[in-house]
C-alpha cells in the first residue's frame, strides 16, 4: 500500500457523538501500552503522528486517522489501564464498547497481545467479543523485538493455546523498532478491506 495521504480526522471523547463514516474502518483494540498507537504510526509510514507513551493510559479518545481516502485506521483506548480510578476505567470500557457496537463501517479489529505475556482476563474477554460479533479475528504479537528468535514460536504458541485459537486464525508477530510483520499485516487488511 502506498500511503498518499493521512489525516486524524476525528477525534472522540466520552460524550462525543461517534462519526458516521463512509469508508471502512480497522479498529485496533488491546490492553494499554500494548503498542497500538505505535503499530498505527507503522502501517502509517510516520514515527510519531499517533501519539505513542511510554506511561500507559496515553490513547483516551478514539482517533480516527483518514488513509489516502481509502479507509481508516481507528485507534482506540487501551483497556486493563491499573493506575486511572474505577469510573474512568468503565468510561473508557464504556467508549470502546460503543464504538465496538455501533460502528456501521467496522469491517477488522486487531487484537493486540504482547508477544511477552500470556493474555489477561481482558485480552479473552475481547478476543471472545470479536468472535461473538462475528469479526473475524486475527491477533497481532506485539513488541516481537524483545524476545529473541529462538522464543518466538514458543510465545506464539502459548498465545494461540490461552486463546483457544483455530489453526485458521492468523497471529502476526509484529514490532515497530524492526517492522517484522508490517508488510504481512498491510497485505492481509488489503485483502479483507479492499479486494
Ligand atoms: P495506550 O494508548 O496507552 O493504550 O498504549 P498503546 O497501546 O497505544 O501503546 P504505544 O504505541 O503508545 O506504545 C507503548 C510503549 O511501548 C511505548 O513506549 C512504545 O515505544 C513501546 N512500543 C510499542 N511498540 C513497540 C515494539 O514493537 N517494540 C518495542 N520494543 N517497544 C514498543
Ligand atoms: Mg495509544
Amino acid at each position: 500500500m502506498i500511503i498518499k495521504s493521512i489525516n486524524l480526522e476525528t477525534v472522540c471523547g466520552i460524550t462525543s457523538k461517534l462519526p458516521q463514516n463512509q469508508l471502512p474502518e480497522v479498529a485496533f483494540a488491546g490492553k494499554s501500552n500494548v503498542g497500538k498507537s505505535s503499530l498505527i504510526n507503522a502501517l502509517m509510514n510516520r514515527k510519531s503522528y499517533a501519539r505513542v507513551s511510554a506511561q500507559p493510559g496515553k490513547t483516551q479518545t478514539i482517533n480516527y486517522y483518514n488513509i489516502n481516502d481509502e479507509l481508516y485506521y481507528v485507534d482506540l483506548p487501551g483497556y486493563g489501564y491499573a493506575k486511572v480510578t474505577e469510573s474512568v476505567k468503565e468510561q473508557w470500557g464504556a467508549m470502546i464498547e460503543r464504538y465496538l457496537h455501533t460502528s456501521k463501517q467496522l469491517k477488522l479489529v486487531f487484537l493486540l497481545i504482547d508477544i511477552r505475556h500470556k493474555p489477561s482476563k481482558n485480552d479473552v474477554m475481547m478476543y471472545d467479543w470479536i468472535v461473538h460479533n462475528g469479526y473475524y479475528p486475527v491477533i497481532i504479537a506485539t513488541k516481537s523485538d524483545k524476545l529473541k528468535r529462538s522464543q518466538l514460536s514458543k510465545h506464539l504458541k502459548e498465545i494461540r493455546q490461552e486463546l483457544s485459537l483455530n489453526k485458521e486464525t492468523p497471529v502476526f508477530p509484529f514490532s515497530s523498532l524492526s517492522k517484522q510483520g508490517r508488510e504481512e499485516i498491510w497485505d492481509f487488511i488489503e485483502e479483507v478491506v479492499m479486494p
